[in-house]
């Protein structure tokens, strides 16, 4: 007698929950943050007035988000040992490894003085790691290409910090590019949060068991680095650079539909989405303006589109509903900001960082929330006797 599937009446068992944050019809390609669609919040707001949103339920008055802001902004620095920590990673560590091993241990130099149970100390971790996120990005980032760690700036916005300590350099000012800046705004409020996804999952488990914040946004950075979730926007710029020109797109197509073949076409494709992923409609937008703006004319932009034109005429693609996700474009895009493909996913993990304290602070703060427990379908063996060494074949 096989053992039986049960199901936890509580949160992980069927790997669902309840959630009031975020909204998705797959089959509509509808994507709702707290009831406002996705495409009015990146054209109309801005990353931190979207985080505010997440956290809180509602978009912040004047009063609100001045002082959300200022929050945030005057906790953009680490504590200075935490260099430390980043000098133990070689220099040609991948950054999405260093993310995962400061981000875990921010709960030696932040966590101890939290208690998750108090609301305001809540928040406050929240309120760190959503400012924190960007100063370790680019720490990790300016480690790896051997120059000095450029220091946030209290007068800048969220998304000018972040590109100033990515790419300023504390020998000349930096100027700021409003088109990027824009920009860099516009792609963290499209990758802030998306449901039950499965670094948000991994966040919700790891949470369930009473983890600290940071620890639990350390195991959703882990699960967020795999090629088939955040890791995909650094795999359509191999792809793309692999598939190298338009002639050589129908043999690609054809592997990616060849079952025996491993390839896959990155960036298309998602477990939910049945029809456009609203995200990558405004994404294809926005590589179009950041591109003409900055001048930049990238062959890989071109192969993209060609590629995307080819595989929605293709039955395979069509009869499984496999349009363009939201990572489709996003590595293009930072290609012309001038960011490294291994930073590509650390991005999203940037962004990603306020939809999982948004979703660990709503299930911590639910009463009838119990630790997650999968449970299985046993196709093991049924019960047997041991067999001693010396009798076995
Ligand atoms: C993200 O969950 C989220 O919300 C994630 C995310 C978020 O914001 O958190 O949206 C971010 O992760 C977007 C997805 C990024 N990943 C990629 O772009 C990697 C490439 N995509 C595939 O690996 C795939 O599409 C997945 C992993 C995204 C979804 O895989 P599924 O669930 O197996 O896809 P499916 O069930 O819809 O597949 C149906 C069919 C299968 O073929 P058949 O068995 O029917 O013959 O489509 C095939 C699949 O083999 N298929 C693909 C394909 N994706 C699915 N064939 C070729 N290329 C692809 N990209």
């Amino acid at each position: 007698q096989l053992g039986y599937f049960t199901y936890d009446p509580g949160f992980m068992a069927t790997g669902s929950c309840e959630s009031g944050i975020t909204f998705i019809d797959g089959d509509e390609g509808i994507l709702l943050h707290r009831g406002y669609k996705i495409a009015e919040l990146a054209e109309q707001s801005d990353f931190l007035e979207v985080c505010y949103l997440l956290l809180n339920g509602e978009l912040p008055n004047a009063g609100q988000k001045q002082e959300f802001d200022q929050g945030i902004t005057y906790h953009t620095m680490v504590h200075e040992q935490m260099q430390f920590f980043l000098r133990g990673f070689r220099r040609d560590a991948h950054p999405m490894a260093v993310m995962t091993g400061m981000v875990g241990g921010m709960s030696a130099f932040y966590h101890d003085s939290l208690d998750i149970h108090d609301p305001h100390q809540r928040m406050v971790s929240a309120h760190r790691l959503i400012a924190k996120m960007p100063t370790l990005a680019a720490m990790a980032y300016k480690y790896s290409i051997g120059q000095p760690v450029v220091y946030p700036r209290n007068e800048m916005s969220y998304s000018e910090n972040f590109l100033h300590m990515m790419f300023g350099v504390p020998c000349e000012d930096w100027k700021s590019n409003p088109v990027i800046t824009k920009a860099m705004d516009r792609i963290l409020i499209l990758h802030a949060d998306h449901e039950q996804n499965a670094s948000t999952s991994t966040v919700r488990l790891a949470g369930s068991s009473g983890a600290n914040p940071f620890a639990c946004i350390a195991a959703g950075i882990a699960s967020l680095w795999g090629p088939a979730h955040g890791g995909a926007n650094e795999a359509v710029l191999s792809m793309l650079q692999q598939i190298g020109h338009k002639d050589r797109i129908p043999e690609f197509v054809k592997r990616a539909k060849d079952k025996n073949d491993s390839f896959r076409l990155m960036g298309f494709g998602h477990r939910v989405y049945k029809n456009y992923d609203p995200r990558a409609t405004v994404m294809q937008k926005t590589c179009h303006e950041v591109l003409s703006q900055l001048g930049v004319k990238d062959p890989l932009l071109d192969l993209a589109m060609e590629l995307e034109r080819i595989a929605l005429e293709d039955p395979y693609f069509v009869e499984r509903k496999l349009y363009p996700n939201v990572d489709f474009y996003s590595g293009i895009i930072l290609r012309a900001m001038g960011f490294p493909t291994s930073m590509f996913t650390v991005l999203f993990a940037v962004a990603r960082t306020v939809g999982w304290i948004s979703q660990w602070k709503e299930m911590i703060e639910d009463p009838s929330q119990k630790i997650g427990r999968p449970r299985q379908l046993y196709t093991g063996e049924t019960e047997r006797p041991f067999v001693p060494l010396a009798k076995r074949g």
